[in-house]
């Protein structure tokens, strides 16, 4: 059976994680464990973009071997993924020989069957950035400061005839309204196609960028960025053997906008269909993380590390915050006082505070043991009707990755549950001597242990850790699928409640 195939962009091996690649990584993981949830066998990818000019000058200035120097870069990375509970089944390195060998395939499939050609090329050439610059990236008639010297050199280069596939790829997108989702992106690339598409120059020249991988038809060259990167998706998963139809073609690439247009919707897929294999089904496209109205980036310095914030609250607030904030497809600034607000108020004192007022009740009101709940009156009736609402609500926004209003429905639900605790107010029952307010004290401790079992199994895919910890601590398994586990009334009667737990400590 075909898996839920998706993936990540690869990161570039230039330098240290942060709030942009955190966030990637648990987008695409929210979106594989909500799959897994539904009962769909999923398999996920994420990895590591190593070669080409950027690194090569790193690694340089700090006088080690690329390789060695993307070694501790990959590391960085793996770590993210394990503190952030990413749930990645494989990680692929661009520098790894299964990946090298598919590259090498594909481009002599290409130059065999008269896709890829040698032209020469004059321009302006930056020393400083080592890449050629045109007349628009003048400021004022002047070339801007950052380029250094520029000469007017010319250079031989492959190119990949991708002009002759545009009328191809146009009718694609017509025929998939939904490639790229959100669906406003698409027109962008619709947009961008009503211009001839030019050749794309596919390789460097060794002298110049020796840390790439060698064309198979021509030693003096390495391919360059875009050829070698994009093919990680298809590597990863075997192209070339009989396993590889297990997972292709991907059901959803998950990618930053600025890496949209034109790779991702236009070289990709042509790529893919000059070499007669399957476009992607689904481009997930999501926006930036922005600081004081700026793109949050390695240049922007300061930014935000991932891992100092998940040191301190722990891998869920974090993705609670990301997911919580963040629309899909949206823009969204980082404050850090944005993410404290959200820790306190939904995570501390709606969810936390709830869970420890049961369990507080629960030793001190009964066994330590989940009651059975009597007669449903008309609070519990609301809140059971609120838990269908919610759920249907949230089920479907899993599905059309509405991560934030699938949470804004559950935590509406909990806010519920908080409410109805005040209006039984189980507490002051435990007063009384009537044998009808003890009914109704075990009634509500049931009700609220029932509505966080649903809670907690709802926010699984986005709170792992979290919700395994609410769900033992209230006697609840941890479903490994959601179906036979999101109707109210399964009872957890006889359930043993569990020490009093502070899920999120007070900052
Ligand atoms: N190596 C290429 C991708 C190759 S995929 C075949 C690359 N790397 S990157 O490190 O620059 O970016 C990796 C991902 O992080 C991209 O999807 C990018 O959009 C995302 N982000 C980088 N900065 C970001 C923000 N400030 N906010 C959200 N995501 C952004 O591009």
């Amino acid at each position: 059976m075909k898996s839920f195939y998706v993936t990540t962009a690869i990161d570039y091996a230039n330098g240290s994680p942060h709030l942009g690649h955190a966030y990637e990584k648990v987008l695409t993981d929210v979106v594989a464990r909500s799959r897994r949830q539904m009962g769909v066998p999923v398999h996920f990818l994420t990895g590591m973009d190593e070669h080409g000019q950027k690194v090569q000058q790193s690694a340089r200035r700090e006088g080690v071997e690329p390789i060695e120097y993307t070694t501790r870069i990959a590391g960085q990375f793996q770590q993210l993924c394990r503190d952030l509970n990413i749930s990645n089944d494989d990680f692929i390195r661009t520098t790894e020989p299964r990946h090298r060998e598919v590259v090498q395939s594909l481009l002599q499939q290409l130059y065999d069957q008269g896709d890829i050609y040698q032209a020469e090329y004059s321009g302006y050439y930056s020393t400083r950035i080592e890449q050629f610059v045109t007349e628009r990236d003048q400021v004022d008639g002047q070339w801007p400061e950052e380029f250094g010297e520029i000469q007017e050199i010319t250079e031989t280069n492959y190119y990949f005839r991708q002009g002759k596939y545009q009328e191809w790829l146009v009718g694609m997108l017509r025929d998939n309204e939904d490639f790229v989702v959100p669906r406003f992106r698409q027109k962008q690339v619709l947009e961008f196609l009503k211009e001839p598409l030019n050749d794309l120059c596919i390789s460097r020249p060794v002298e110049r960028l020796a840390w790439g991988i060698p064309l198979p038809f021509d030693e003096n060259f390495v391919t360059y960025v875009w050829f070698d990167a994009l093919t990680n998706y298809i590597s990863a998963v075997g192209y070339g053997t009989e396993r590889f139809s297990d997972y292709w073609p991907v059901d959803y690439h998950v990618i930053g906008k600025d890496i949209l247009l034109p790779p991702h919707s236009v070289y990709w897929p042509i790529m893919l269909h000059a070499c007669g294999i399957a476009p992607p089904q689904h481009l997930l496209v999501h926006g930036w993380w922005t600081i004081s109205g700026a793109k949050m980036s390695k240049s922007t310095g300061a930014g935000v590390d991932p891992l100092a914030m998940i040191g301190q609250y722990g891998a869920d607030a974090f993705r609670y915050f990301v997911m919580r904030e963040m629309t899909v497809g949206q823009d969204s600034e980082f404050s850090e006082e944005l993410f404290l607000t959200r820790y306190n108020s939904d995570l501390g004192n709606d969810l936390g505070n709830l869970l420890s007022r049961l369990l507080n009740m629960g030793s001190r009101y009964t066994d330590s043991r989940v009651p059975a709940a009597g007669e449903p009156g008309e609070p519990e009736r609301q809140v059971r009707a609120h838990w269908a609402e919610t759920w249907e609500g949230a089920l479907e926004d899993y599905r059309e990755f509405l991560f934030h209003s699938a949470l804004e429905r559950t935590f509406g639900f909990i806010r519920g549950l908080n409410r109805y605790a005040e209006t039984r107010a189980p507490w002051k029952l435990a007063k009384s001597e009537d044998p009808a307010d003890r009914v109704l004290l075990e009634t509500s401790l049931a009700t609220l242990a029932e509505g966080l079992r649903l809670a907690g199994n709802a926010l699984l895919p986005v709170l792992p850790e979290v919700c395994a910890t609410l769900l033992d601590r209230i006697g609840a398994p941890v479903p490994e699928v959601w179906e036979g586990h999101m109707e109210w009334g399964t009872s957890l009667e006889g359930q043993g409640l569990g020490e009093r737990t502070i899920l999120f400590p007070r900052s």
